[in-house]
Protein backbone atom coordinates (compact mmCIF):
# COMPACT_ATOMS: atom_id res chain seq x y z
CA UNK A 1 0.00 0.00 0.00
CA UNK A 2 1.04 3.82 -0.62
CA UNK A 3 -0.24 6.49 1.06
CA UNK A 4 -0.07 9.82 -1.20
CA UNK A 5 -1.09 12.98 1.15
CA UNK A 6 -2.37 16.16 -1.22
CA UNK A 7 -2.74 19.84 0.92
CA UNK A 8 -7.22 20.06 -0.02
CA UNK A 9 -9.58 18.11 -1.50
CA UNK A 10 -9.18 19.52 -5.67
CA UNK A 11 -5.35 18.42 -5.57
CA UNK A 12 -6.42 15.13 -4.03
CA UNK A 13 -9.00 14.75 -6.51
CA UNK A 14 -6.85 15.78 -9.33
CA UNK A 15 -4.71 13.47 -8.49
CA UNK A 16 -6.64 10.71 -8.62
CA UNK A 17 -8.39 11.74 -11.96
CA UNK A 18 -4.88 12.20 -13.55
CA UNK A 19 -3.15 8.60 -12.66
CA UNK A 20 -6.83 7.57 -14.00
CA UNK A 21 -5.74 9.30 -17.48
CA UNK A 22 -2.82 7.89 -17.52
CA UNK A 23 -3.54 4.07 -17.03
CA UNK A 24 -6.45 4.89 -19.92
CA UNK A 25 -4.21 6.68 -22.14
CA UNK A 26 -1.77 3.80 -21.98
CA UNK A 27 -4.50 1.69 -22.58
CA UNK A 28 -7.77 2.61 -24.43
CA UNK A 29 -9.59 -0.43 -23.55
CA UNK A 30 -9.10 -0.28 -19.96
CA UNK A 31 -11.54 -1.66 -17.85
CA UNK A 32 -12.39 0.48 -15.06
CA UNK A 33 -14.00 -0.44 -11.45
CA UNK A 34 -16.06 2.74 -10.38
CA UNK A 35 -17.39 4.25 -7.24
CA UNK A 36 -20.07 6.70 -6.34
CA UNK A 37 -20.43 9.03 -3.43
CA UNK A 38 -19.87 12.68 -2.46
CA UNK A 39 -15.82 11.95 -2.63
CA UNK A 40 -15.96 10.99 -6.20
CA UNK A 41 -17.60 14.07 -7.52
CA UNK A 42 -14.54 15.60 -7.89
CA UNK A 43 -12.81 13.22 -9.77
CA UNK A 44 -15.23 12.85 -12.16
CA UNK A 45 -15.42 16.18 -12.81
CA UNK A 46 -11.67 16.63 -13.69
CA UNK A 47 -12.05 13.41 -15.91
CA UNK A 48 -14.75 15.22 -17.69
CA UNK A 49 -12.11 18.80 -18.05
CA UNK A 50 -9.18 15.84 -19.06
CA UNK A 51 -11.94 14.77 -22.08
CA UNK A 52 -12.74 18.22 -22.99
CA UNK A 53 -9.86 20.23 -22.67
CA UNK A 54 -7.28 17.21 -23.24
CA UNK A 55 -8.88 14.55 -25.47
CA UNK A 56 -8.86 11.58 -23.04
CA UNK A 57 -10.61 8.87 -24.87
CA UNK A 58 -13.75 6.81 -23.32
CA UNK A 59 -14.24 5.49 -26.41
CA UNK A 60 -12.86 1.42 -25.84
CA UNK A 61 -13.23 1.66 -22.22
CA UNK A 62 -15.37 -0.19 -19.91
CA UNK A 63 -16.68 0.30 -16.86
CA UNK A 64 -18.24 -1.61 -13.48
CA UNK A 65 -19.77 -0.03 -10.77
CA UNK A 66 -18.69 -1.57 -7.43
CA UNK A 67 -22.42 -0.80 -6.20
CA UNK A 68 -26.04 -0.16 -6.17
CA UNK A 69 -29.24 0.32 -4.26
CA UNK A 70 -31.89 -2.77 -4.50
CA UNK A 71 -35.07 -1.68 -5.83
CA UNK A 72 -33.58 1.82 -7.22
CA UNK A 73 -33.90 1.77 -10.92
CA UNK A 74 -31.90 4.19 -13.64
CA UNK A 75 -34.53 6.65 -13.56
CA UNK A 76 -34.47 7.36 -9.60
CA UNK A 77 -32.09 10.27 -8.94
CA UNK A 78 -30.72 8.12 -6.44
CA UNK A 79 -29.94 5.26 -7.56
CA UNK A 80 -26.12 4.80 -8.43
CA UNK A 81 -27.02 4.58 -12.16
CA UNK A 82 -27.93 7.46 -12.68
CA UNK A 83 -25.45 9.33 -10.21
CA UNK A 84 -23.07 7.55 -13.10
CA UNK A 85 -25.08 8.93 -16.27
CA UNK A 86 -25.13 12.57 -14.70
CA UNK A 87 -21.39 13.17 -13.39
CA UNK A 88 -19.46 10.83 -16.13
CA UNK A 89 -21.56 8.66 -18.80
CA UNK A 90 -23.08 11.48 -20.43
CA UNK A 91 -20.44 13.96 -20.37
CA UNK A 92 -17.47 11.76 -22.32
CA UNK A 93 -17.55 9.90 -25.01
CA UNK A 94 -18.31 6.63 -23.27
CA UNK A 95 -20.36 3.97 -24.84
CA UNK A 96 -23.12 3.33 -22.73
CA UNK A 97 -23.40 -0.28 -23.49
CA UNK A 98 -19.98 -1.04 -22.04
CA UNK A 99 -21.06 0.73 -18.99
CA UNK A 100 -22.05 -1.91 -16.43
CA UNK A 101 -24.03 -1.53 -12.80
CA UNK A 102 -25.78 -4.30 -10.58
CA UNK A 103 -29.48 -4.11 -11.92
CA UNK A 104 -31.20 -2.52 -8.42
CA UNK A 105 -34.38 -3.93 -10.02
CA UNK A 106 -33.63 -7.25 -11.16
CA UNK A 107 -36.48 -10.20 -9.96
CA UNK A 108 -33.91 -12.38 -9.15
CA UNK A 109 -30.75 -10.60 -6.83
CA UNK A 110 -28.63 -13.59 -6.55
CA UNK A 111 -28.81 -14.19 -10.10
CA UNK A 112 -28.21 -10.46 -10.89
CA UNK A 113 -24.81 -10.50 -8.47
CA UNK A 114 -23.65 -13.97 -10.39
CA UNK A 115 -24.45 -12.17 -13.85
CA UNK A 116 -22.45 -9.12 -12.98
CA UNK A 117 -19.26 -11.24 -11.69
CA UNK A 118 -19.61 -13.40 -14.83
CA UNK A 119 -19.15 -10.39 -17.05
CA UNK A 120 -16.16 -8.72 -15.07
CA UNK A 121 -14.47 -12.30 -15.36
CA UNK A 122 -15.76 -12.62 -19.47
CA UNK A 123 -13.78 -9.05 -19.88
CA UNK A 124 -10.65 -10.26 -18.10
CA UNK A 125 -11.17 -8.43 -14.99
CA UNK A 126 -11.00 -4.81 -13.34
CA UNK A 127 -7.69 -2.73 -14.64
CA UNK A 128 -8.01 0.02 -12.20
CA UNK A 129 -10.49 0.32 -9.09
CA UNK A 130 -11.17 3.54 -7.63
CA UNK A 131 -12.23 3.32 -4.38
CA UNK A 132 -14.27 5.44 -1.64
CA UNK A 133 -14.25 5.04 1.82
CA UNK A 134 -17.78 4.64 4.04
CA UNK A 135 -17.07 5.63 7.74
CA UNK A 136 -18.50 2.47 8.63
CA UNK A 137 -15.24 1.10 6.75
CA UNK A 138 -16.79 0.09 3.37
CA UNK A 139 -15.56 -0.07 0.35
CA UNK A 140 -18.30 -0.43 -2.21
CA UNK A 141 -21.32 -1.65 0.61
CA UNK A 142 -18.96 -3.86 2.23
CA UNK A 143 -20.20 -3.61 5.55
CA UNK A 144 -18.16 -4.84 8.79
CA UNK A 145 -17.95 -8.13 9.18
CA UNK A 146 -18.13 -9.07 4.84
CA UNK A 147 -16.00 -11.80 4.39
CA UNK A 148 -12.34 -11.13 2.67
CA UNK A 149 -12.92 -13.63 0.11
CA UNK A 150 -16.56 -12.18 -0.45
CA UNK A 151 -18.06 -12.09 -3.69
CA UNK A 152 -20.62 -9.68 -5.41
CA UNK A 153 -24.12 -9.96 -3.72
CA UNK A 154 -26.79 -8.18 -1.28
CA UNK A 155 -25.74 -6.47 1.93
CA UNK A 156 -27.81 -5.10 4.29
CA UNK A 157 -26.36 -1.39 5.12
CA UNK A 158 -25.17 -0.40 8.48
CA UNK A 159 -26.48 2.51 10.64
CA UNK A 160 -23.75 4.57 9.88
CA UNK A 161 -24.19 4.07 6.24
CA UNK A 162 -28.03 4.77 6.33
CA UNK A 163 -27.11 7.75 8.54
CA UNK A 164 -24.46 8.71 6.24
CA UNK A 165 -26.47 8.64 3.44
CA UNK A 166 -30.25 9.57 4.33
CA UNK A 167 -29.46 13.26 3.54
CA UNK A 168 -29.75 12.11 -0.05
CA UNK A 169 -33.03 10.38 0.37
CA UNK A 170 -34.78 13.41 3.06
CA UNK A 171 -34.48 10.72 5.55
CA UNK A 172 -33.09 7.08 6.59
CA UNK A 173 -36.71 5.56 6.57
CA UNK A 174 -36.59 6.56 2.50
CA UNK A 175 -33.22 4.55 1.84
CA UNK A 176 -33.29 1.43 0.58
CA UNK A 177 -32.06 -0.51 3.19
CA UNK A 178 -30.06 -3.05 1.13
CA UNK A 179 -27.55 -2.98 -1.74
CA UNK A 180 -25.55 -5.48 -4.35
CA UNK A 181 -21.95 -4.78 -4.17
CA UNK A 182 -18.84 -6.18 -5.26
CA UNK A 183 -17.56 -8.39 -2.58
CA UNK A 184 -13.99 -8.03 -0.94
CA UNK A 185 -12.23 -10.18 -3.07
CA UNK A 186 -13.74 -9.13 -6.13
CA UNK A 187 -12.22 -5.77 -5.61
CA UNK A 188 -9.03 -7.30 -4.17
CA UNK A 189 -8.84 -9.26 -7.81
CA UNK A 190 -8.43 -5.90 -9.68
CA UNK A 191 -4.73 -4.87 -10.69
CA UNK A 192 -4.67 -1.80 -9.37
CA UNK A 193 -6.95 -0.02 -6.45
CA UNK A 194 -6.88 3.47 -6.15
CA UNK A 195 -8.68 4.59 -3.08
CA UNK A 196 -9.49 8.42 -2.59
CA UNK A 197 -10.74 9.68 1.19
CA UNK A 198 -11.08 13.95 1.81
CA UNK A 199 -12.12 15.46 4.41
CA UNK A 200 -11.57 15.20 8.29
CA UNK A 201 -15.07 13.03 8.72
CA UNK A 202 -13.01 10.24 7.06
CA UNK A 203 -9.22 10.87 9.29
CA UNK A 204 -10.46 8.65 11.83
CA UNK A 205 -11.29 5.67 9.63
CA UNK A 206 -8.68 6.13 7.52
CA UNK A 207 -6.20 5.68 10.18
CA UNK A 208 -7.43 2.66 10.54
CA UNK A 209 -7.94 1.49 7.41
CA UNK A 210 -4.36 2.10 6.48
CA UNK A 211 -2.47 1.60 10.17
CA UNK A 212 -4.70 -0.50 11.81
CA UNK A 213 -4.73 -4.37 11.67
CA UNK A 214 -6.71 -6.47 8.54
CA UNK A 215 -10.27 -6.99 10.26
CA UNK A 216 -13.21 -8.01 8.17
CA UNK A 217 -14.96 -5.33 11.13
CA UNK A 218 -13.41 -2.75 8.79
CA UNK A 219 -13.27 -4.07 4.97
CA UNK A 220 -11.23 -1.81 3.64
CA UNK A 221 -8.20 -3.10 6.02
CA UNK A 222 -8.00 -5.89 3.33
CA UNK A 223 -6.16 -3.45 0.76
CA UNK A 224 -3.31 -3.92 2.96
CA UNK A 225 -3.40 -7.13 1.10
CA UNK A 226 -3.46 -5.82 -2.79
CA UNK A 227 0.07 -5.78 -4.12
CA UNK A 228 -0.72 -2.48 -6.15
CA UNK A 229 -3.10 -0.12 -3.88
CA UNK A 230 -2.51 3.38 -3.84
CA UNK A 231 -4.58 5.37 -0.95
CA UNK A 232 -4.99 9.68 -1.99
CA UNK A 233 -5.94 11.40 0.99
CA UNK A 234 -6.37 15.07 1.70
CA UNK A 235 -3.94 16.24 4.91
CA UNK A 236 -7.60 16.68 7.04
CA UNK A 237 -8.14 13.31 6.05
CA UNK A 238 -4.33 11.84 6.86
CA UNK A 239 -4.54 13.97 10.18
CA UNK A 240 -4.59 10.99 12.25
CA UNK A 241 -1.92 8.47 10.09
CA UNK A 242 1.44 8.08 12.33
CA UNK A 243 3.52 7.86 9.77
CA UNK A 244 2.49 10.59 7.87
CA UNK A 245 6.45 12.17 7.65
CA UNK A 246 7.57 8.79 5.82
CA UNK A 247 4.38 8.83 3.47
CA UNK A 248 5.35 12.80 2.29
CA UNK A 249 9.15 11.36 2.21
CA UNK A 250 7.99 8.76 -0.74
CA UNK A 251 5.97 11.11 -2.80
CA UNK A 252 9.32 13.38 -2.70
CA UNK A 253 11.72 11.09 -3.09
CA UNK A 254 9.88 8.15 -5.72
CA UNK A 255 10.61 8.82 -9.13
CA UNK A 256 7.11 7.71 -9.78
CA UNK A 257 5.87 11.05 -8.69
CA UNK A 258 8.16 13.22 -10.05
CA UNK A 259 5.54 14.38 -12.71
CA UNK A 260 3.11 14.44 -9.92
CA UNK A 261 4.76 16.77 -7.30
P1 LIG B 1 -18.75 9.66 0.30
O1 LIG B 1 -19.00 8.09 0.29
O2 LIG B 1 -17.79 9.97 -0.78
O3 LIG B 1 -20.12 10.24 0.02
O4 LIG B 1 -18.23 10.02 1.66
C1 LIG B 1 -17.94 7.21 0.28
C2 LIG B 1 -18.41 5.81 0.59
O5 LIG B 1 -19.35 5.65 1.41
O6 LIG B 1 -17.84 4.86 0.05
Amino acid sequence: MEVIIRPDQNQAAQLVAQLMARELRANPSLVLGLATGKTMEAVYRQLVKLHREAGLDFAFCTTFNLDEYVGLGAEHPNSYRHYMNQHLFRQVNIDLRNTHLPNGLAPDLDAECRRYEDLIGRVGGVDVQLLGIGRSGHIGFNEPLSALRSRTRVKSLTPTTLAQNAGYFGGAENMPHRAMTMGVGTILDSRRCLLLATGVSKATIISKAVEGPITSMISATALQLHPRCTVVVDEPAASLLGEKDYYHWVFQNEPEWEQFR
